[in-house]
Parts: structure tokens; sequence; C-alpha cells
């Protein structure tokens, strides 16, 4: 099993395809680390995506669910700039396609 760690306190992560598959069992890693600072974690279709909603709901703002497809071009845009640059100082992307 892929297991992430050594993250740098303070770590701002962007997940794509956080619903389910490897993008959920990351998410779920990552809400489990306390270095990780804040986690973003985006699918096409949060409301039906009850795990990510309990991952969220147990983590407070830590971690935030955002709606986002990598197909929609102005979905991405949107997503960039309510952002704020995430996924910040340290960020790297993890488990699965960023889209322009
Ligand atoms: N599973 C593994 O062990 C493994 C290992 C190495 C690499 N990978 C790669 O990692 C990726 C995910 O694999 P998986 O097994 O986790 O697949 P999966 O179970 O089918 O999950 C795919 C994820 O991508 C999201 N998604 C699909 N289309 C999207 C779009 N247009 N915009 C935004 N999100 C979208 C889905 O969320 P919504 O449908 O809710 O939007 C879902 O969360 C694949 O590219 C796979 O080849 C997987």
């Amino acid at each position: 099993m892929t297991v992430l760690r050594s993250f740098p306190a303070g770590f701002r992560v962007l997940i794509q395809g956080a619903s389910r598959g490897i993008g959920l069992e990351f998410c779920r890693q990552l809400a489990a680390d306390d270095q990780v600072e804040r986690l973003v974690a985006t699918c096409r279709s949060p409301d039906a995506a009850p795990e990510l909603a309990a991952l969220s709901a147990s983590h407070g703002e830590r971690v935030l669910v955002e709606r986002l497809d990598v197909t929609r071009r102005a979905v991405g845009e949107s997503r960039r700039a309510g952002a704020g640059g995430t996924p910040g100082r340290g960020g790297r992307g993890v488990g699965g396609r960023c889209g322009q």
C-alpha cells in the first residue's frame, strides 16, 4: 500500500479525484497527518461522495471539499482563482490529473 509521509509543517495540498479510489485514500492519510495544514479535496460531484463528506466533517476547516471537473476550463480557472495559490508553499500534486 502507498503511504504518504514526511511532509513539512504547514503543508497544503489539493487532491483532484478525491471521491473514491486512490484519491480518497490519499485524502484519508493526509487528513490524519498533523503536518498537513490544509487539504482541498476535489471531485465532480461532492454530493455523491459521502465518504469524502464524512472525512471533511470530522476534520473541520482543515479538509475542504470543492467541486472540480478538469475537463471544464471555466471551472478550472475558478478553482485557481479561489484557491489563492493552493496547494501553496511546498505543495505537490498527487493522485490524479491536473487540468488547464
Ligand atoms: N488505484 C490505484 O492503485 C492506482 C495506482 C496508480 C495510479 N493510479 C491512477 O490514479 C488515477 C485514479 O485511479 P483510481 O483507481 O482511484 O480511479 P477511480 O476510482 O475511478 O477514481 C477516479 C477519481 O477521479 C475523479 N474524476 C474522474 N473524472 C474527473 C474529472 N473530469 N474531473 C475531476 N475529477 C474526475 C473521480 O471523481 P468524480 O467521479 O466524483 O468526479 C474519482 O474521484 C488513475 O489515473 C489511475 O490510473 C491508480
